[in-house]
């Protein structure tokens, strides 16, 4: 059997990601590629000649990320931090729109020991994982409602234990619970925070009406009444100097601060914004 140039199959598949709506087609079709030949991507060009196996495994791929199966439920991962977590259906894929959220929460973690982080709405577990993976001394407590969640995350938690990482503490509940974390009460250093926020009827890709669960993207109350239950939460938490982030829907730049600043103990109200500019996060302090 001949084998194939690897930069031609990549062109082809990047046609015809392109012609799907694919956003970002060139980046898809070399991670795919990538993945299949079990490589970084950043090495696909030291690979000149495939065997046609490897073609036939690329187009399979392509061919069902052409019809909107996200990336990430292709190849199995996605990162967020330093860190890699397992995804698949039934649980939110974490986004870059996140990490700059976290960047503020490890800001925060500096120079104090051994504090105590909540990730409220954790998902795959992605925030939590992050923060215990850059922090061994962080006492790392992390919930969702949904059981399918829950078992990504307790994979994921178990997996980043297995490589070393301190293990996090994973609970089943639900942010508007006025007892969740009773324990915690005034001794948390950060909660971290990204909740569904999307007004219910947005206009959203395939990706995300298809595959994402509708219990983490959409919120009741215009996308606000997970997040306003979580800023309760977390106003109740946390101790004084403790920081709050929490993620919103970019629509929500002067609604998301407002319902952060109507608690009173909450002050240093900012909100900031994500990797391409648009408004993504609140964060506070407690008084
Ligand atoms: C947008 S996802 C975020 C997942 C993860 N933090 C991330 O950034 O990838 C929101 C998560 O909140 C969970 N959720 C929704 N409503 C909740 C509630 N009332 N209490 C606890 N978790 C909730 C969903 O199950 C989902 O896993």
């Amino acid at each position: 059997m001949k084998r194939q140039p690897l930069r031609l199959a990549i062109l082809e598949a990047t046609r015809i990601l392109e012609q799907a709506g694919v956003a970002s087609p060139r980046t898809d079709a070399e991670l795919l590629a990538a993945h299949v030949l079990g490589v970084e991507r950043g090495r696909l060009p030291l690979i000149p000649l495939v065997d046609p196996p490897v073609i036939d495994a690329i187009g399979q791929l392509v061919a069902q990320r052409a019809k909107r199966v996200p990336l990430q439920h292709l190849t199995g991962w996605a990162a967020l931090g330093n860190i890699t977590v397992s995804v698949g259906p039934g649980v939110f894929i974490p986004r870059p729109e996140t990490e700059l959220l976290l960047e503020w929460g490890l800001n925060l973690l500096k120079g104090r020991e051994l504090p105590v982080v909540v990730d409220l709405c954790t998902g795959s577990g992605a925030l939590a994982l992050a923060v215990a993976h850059e922090r061994p001394d962080a006492i790392v407590y992390a919930v969702d409602n949904d059981s399918t969640a829950l078992a990504w995350a307790r994979h994921n938690a178990d997996a980043r234990a297995e490589l070393g990482d301190t293990p996090i503490r994973l609970y089943s509940g639900d942010v508007g619970d006025n007892t969740i974390f009773a324990e915690l009460d005034g001794l948390v250093d950060l909660v971290l925070c990204n909740p569904p926020y999307v007004p219910p009827g947005g206009e959203l890709p395939p990706e995300v009406i298809d595959y994402d669960p509708a219990q983490a993207v959409f919120a009741s109350e215009g996308g606000l009444a997970v997040l306003r239950l979580a800023v309760a939460t977390a106003a109740r938490l946390l101790k004084p100097g403790g920081g709050l982030a929490i993620e919103h829907d970019d629509s929500h730049g002067t609604a998301a601060p407002a319902v952060v600043s109507a608690r009173k103990v909450l002050t240093d109200v900012r909100d900031h914004q994500d990797l391409t500019g648009r408004p993504r996060f609140v964060t506070a302090r407690r008084a």
